[in-house]
């Protein structure tokens, strides 16, 4: 596939590489774009009645152009994202005629597109996919690097392939219906990559959070465009996870803890990486010399996303177990993504248990302390 635009980032992929387009609009030209991958016996479209409800005339008419499009709604909440989700997406597929030269296009968020990549990773061993990601973290995050999968009774996202789409179609027009809870917490995922990899995206978020807050084009396309540039290189490097791809872990390994630990009930996801970041923020002081003054920016600009639920109260030596039995722990070892200093990160399996331990014990007692003044000023 060739691009003539300048704004579409080119992701590698061993199984080819694809194109995420990211710009206010781009949904109005989506025909356009998807006749540039090649002839498709049919399309279907796979969402849920909520994305459909909000942005689903939008999409259907840069989509269909004419032609004709089934939709397809399923339930797209967390507890749905299961093997019995995707064989009745499937049996769909079978029952309105998609076969091998098919195309699929999933419209939403995180969940959508995971249960929807995997169900075109697995349709008669592979039909083409186009993700058209709704909400920020599928944005900047999920649409982007091919992992696709659904959860088992056990455990998240256990059970999945890599399954690069054919193209990304970022709008963040659609994101102006999305509630404020899922969109604050996405911006989660945002500060995490002005983190672990770009400075100047940091120091952009610190001067422009009320804005971006406030939903500004301007602002949030900025930030939303910079984020998949920095995930599109991550995963063109390092597409299985062998090693880079990790730092994209950053506040996650605290983050999974204390969503295990309150059974996904308490925090959005984002809301956990928020407080995971501002904990592997204190970590990295311990033991990777990280500056004071980076741990103070850290916890200053991620506060403003929340308000953040309230810490656990959970044993911090519970929480620490609960890490060690998350699914990238390798040979026993609890890996940490930490920032020695602001843009750039490293994973790192020498964290001591003492030191970890010590983060999740008085890690969120400090980080509140230290906003005080912050709240204060802010009234
Ligand atoms: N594959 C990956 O690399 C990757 C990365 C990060 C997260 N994930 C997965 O993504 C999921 C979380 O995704 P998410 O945060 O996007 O949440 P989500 O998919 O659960 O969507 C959140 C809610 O917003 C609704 N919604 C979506 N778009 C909307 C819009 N434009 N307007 C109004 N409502 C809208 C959805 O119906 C849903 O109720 C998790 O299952 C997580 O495991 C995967
Ligand atoms: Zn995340």
């Amino acid at each position: 596939m060739k691009s003539s635009n300048p704004q579409a980032l080119r992701v590698r992929s061993a199984a080819g590489d694809y194109f995420v387009l990211c710009r206010r609009g781009v949904l109005r030209q989506a025909a356009e774009q998807i006749a540039r991958l090649g002839e498709f016996s049919s399309v279907h479209i796979l969402s849920s009645r909520r994305v459909w409800r909000a942005v689903g005339k939008k999409v259907q008419r840069g989509i269909s152009m004419g032609r004709k499009v089934h939709v397809h709604l399923f339930d797209d909440s967390e507890t749905a994202k299961t093997l019995t989700t995707v064989e009745n997406v499937a049996r769909k597929l079978v029952r309105t005629g998609a076969d091998r030269k098919s195309l699929l296009i999933a419209v939403g968020g995180g969940v959508t597109g995971d249960v929807i990549g995997f169900v075109a990773a697995s349709y008669l061993r592979g039909v083409a996919l186009v993700q058209v990601p709704t909400t920020v973290v599928a944005q900047v995050d999920s649409a982007v690097g091919g992992k696709t999968g659904v959860n088992l009774p056990e455990g998240k996202n256990l059970f999945g392939a890599f399954y690069p789409p054919r193209l990304v179609l970022v709008d963040p027009e659609v994101l102006n219906t999305l509630p404020p809870r899922e969109f604050r917490g996405g911006l989660a995922e945002v500060i995490k990559y002005g983190v672990i990899a770009d400075s100047k995206l940091f120091a952009f978020l610190e001067k422009n959070m009320p804005a971006i807050l406030a939903r500004d084009n301007g602002a949030l396309e900025h930030v939303i465009r910079r984020s998949i540039e920095i995930k599109g290189d991550v995963v063109s490097r390092d597409e299985r996870e062998t090693s880079l791809r990790e730092i994209l872990n950053y506040g996650h390994t605290f983050a999974h803890a204390l969503e295990a630990a309150t059974h996904y009930r308490k925090f959005q996801h984002g809301e956990a990486v928020a407080w995971g970041m501002m904990c592997a923020a204190l970590l990295g002081h311990e033991t990777v010399k990280t500056p004071a003054d980076d741990v103070v920016r850290i916890i200053a600009l991620v506060r403003p996303i929340g308000p953040l639920p309230e810490w656990p109260t959970v044993p911090a030596e519970r929480l620490f177990d609960l890490m060690r039995a998350d699914k990238k722990t390798k040979f026993g070892k609890v890996r940490f993504v930490l920032s020695p200093r602001l843009g750039r990160a490293q994973s790192y399996d020498g964290v001591t248990e003492k030191a970890a331990i010590s983060v999740l014990r008085f890690g969120p007692r400090l980080i509140l302390k230290s906003l005080k003044p912050l709240r204060n000023s802010n009234g």
